[in-house]
């Protein structure tokens, strides 16, 4: 048996981008989560995956919506990554950021490298966390853009890491 901790440090060797999964509140407000779990599954349908953990605020509002935004974070972002990576009761609005609203009503954030707005079709519970797998159905473009990495629990900007 791997231990928690250790699974963890491990996990952090694996360098990822970033994005914050968006949905709205049982009060309509946008509520953001930071997640790197985030992977196509298939081109045909266009379907992705997250992994959302059970202790968050999203996994409650995902599963009363059903359909969540992805937004991939540039490197310009790193604040509203580390914003969206807070609990909730620790965001002092101290972060601005900008969004629109999808065609099929989910938030997406402005500045972003790419956005997607994700209906779910499937979702598996293992352990702690809900495997989400969802349908992209509308994709709004960023401007090119160096992307926001994570890797051994430290953010990288303008696409360096050395
Ligand atoms: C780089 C990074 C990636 C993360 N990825 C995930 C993820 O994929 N799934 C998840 O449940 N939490 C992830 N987290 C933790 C959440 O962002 C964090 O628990 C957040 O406070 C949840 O917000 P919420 O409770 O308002 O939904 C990640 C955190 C960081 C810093």
């Amino acid at each position: 048996m791997v231990a928690k901790d250790e699974f963890r440090h491990c996990m952090s060797e694996f360098a990822t981008g970033v994005t914050v999964v968006t949905t709205l509140d049982d009060a309509g407000q946008v509520h953001g989560m930071s997640a790197n779990s985030f992977t196509s599954v298939c081109l045909e349908p266009p379907l992705v995956l997250i992994c959302v953990g059970h202790s968050t605020n999203t996994f409650g509002f995902v599963e009363k919506n059903k359909r969540f935004g992805v937004n991939v974070l540039s490197a310009h972002q790193e604040d509203i990554g580390r914003y969206f990576a807070r609990r909730p009761e620790d965001r002092h609005d101290d972060v601005d950021y900008e969004y629109t609203m999808s065609p099929g009503g989910v938030p997406m954030l402005e500045g972003t490298l790419v956005s997607f707005e994700c209906h779910v079709v499937n979702s598996h519970v293992h352990g702690d966390h809900t495997v989400y797998v969802a349908e992209v159905k509308a994709v709004e473009q960023g401007k090119p853009n160096l992307p926001l990495l994570f890797f051994q629990s430290k953010w990288f900007a303008n696409g360096a890491i050395w």
